[in-house]
């Protein structure tokens, strides 16, 4: 049986996870559920936003699938979900960003990111030089191997035509110059096609070309970017997936955070995070219960029954009856 730890974290966090955890175990899926701490309440509670007992219930599991959780504004706070992102060295974040529904949305964006998870502008190396802040941006040939080469076999598996590099190598010559480098040669003989593009020029091509888009790899600051842009395109914070995917371990979340304007409302839009759960299912090689899944959910939301972030009136709750019915029937 896979080993699956629960994290709910803050604000919305848990109550899009109850209603994840339900649709879970009505597709039936051999998985055993641990549950386990982070974020600030659990701060508040336990003195520790990452207790040990987590890490090492993390250490033990096949796979974990985590809410949202509210950032400290502590001077000294070091977020635990880039802490455990390190630890476990996960590497590649993968965001699908698809219309679930064919009216929502702004464009028909079919699109998955692979954005490096673990250095670029996020390695928080900064340091004062005279009146400035130097930032040091990793790019090393190692991570961007290694992402490229996942990115490859995912893209294959997911029935991909092609990917594409989306990078800065016009200005940033020599980090993003290796970047576009190292993808070339890794995409070569891969059956795929290697394409890239500018950034900036992709932010725009998102909207204005997204067809000419099947998958992006990129660098993290790049990817965090575009992937809420990408999120917005295809109907909102409440619809987008993400999974962080190490040699080991994967952590599976909704890209949103813990959404305190809406928490303990009962409103959350739980199909974020229950699709994470999909990739989750995927990932664990049940295909079956993924598909079950996501067709109950998709099917829910064309049918019109939708929270009030996507244009609806139930609850979360509410929804969640709807997806459990789908997959019963
Ligand atoms: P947010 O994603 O929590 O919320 C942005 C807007 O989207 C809000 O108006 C919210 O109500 C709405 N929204 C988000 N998810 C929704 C859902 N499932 N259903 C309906 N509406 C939804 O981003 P925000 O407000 O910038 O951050 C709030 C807190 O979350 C901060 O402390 C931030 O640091 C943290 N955060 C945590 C993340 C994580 O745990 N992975 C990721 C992003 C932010
Ligand atoms: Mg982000």
């Amino acid at each position: 049986m896979k080993k699956i730890v629960v994290i709910e974290g803050d604000g919305i966090g848990p109550e899009v996870i109850r209603s994840t955890v339900r649709a879970v175990q009505t597709t039936g899926a051999n998985v055993e559920l641990i549950e386990a701490e982070m974020g600030l309440d659990c701060q508040r509670r336990n003195g520790s936003y990452l207790p040990q007992e987590t890490v090492d219930s993390l250490e033990v599991s096949d796979a974990c699938l985590f809410g949202a959780i509210t950032s400290s504004t502590d001077p000294g706070y070091r977020s635990p979900l880039l802490q455990l992102r390190k630890q476990f060295d996960l590497f590649a974040n993968v965001r699908p960003l698809r219309r679930i529904s064919p009216d929502l949305g702004l464009v028909d964006l079919n699109l998955v990111i692979f954005r490096e998870n673990t250095e670029g502008m996020y390695t928080g190396e900064e340091v004062k030089e005279g009146d400035s802040i130097i930032l040091r941006r990793r790019v090393s040939e190692r991570a961007i191997r290694r992402l490229v080469r996942f990115s490859r076999d995912y893209a294959l598996s997911d029935g991909r035509k092609s990917i594409t590099c989306v990078h800065k190598a016009n200005v940033i010559r020599r980090s993003d110059g290796l970047f576009r480098k190292i993808f070339f040669e890794e995409m070569a003989l891969s059956g795929l096609e290697a394409k890239e593009m500018l950034v900036d020029a992709c932010a725009a091509a998102m909207v204005s070309n997204p067809e000419r888009l099947d998958s992006i790899v990129t660098l993290n600051l790049y990817g965090d970017i575009l992937s809420d842009e990408g999120a917005a395109l295809v109907g909102g914070m409440g619809l987008a997936p993400s999974a962080n995917i190490g040699e080991n371990m994967a952590i599976f979340e909704p890209v949103h955070g813990s959404a305190p304007d809406i928490a303990g409302m009962g409103i959350a839009n739980p199909v974020a995070s229950m699709l994470s759960a999909v990739m989750m299912l995927h990932y664990l090689d049940m295909d079956k219960e993924a598909d079950l899944l996501e067709n109950a959910i998709s099917n829910a939301v064309r049918e019109g029954k939708r929270t009030p972030d996507i244009g609806g009136d139930l609850s979360t709750d509410d929804f969640t009856e709807e997806v459990i019915q789908r997959m019963n029937h």
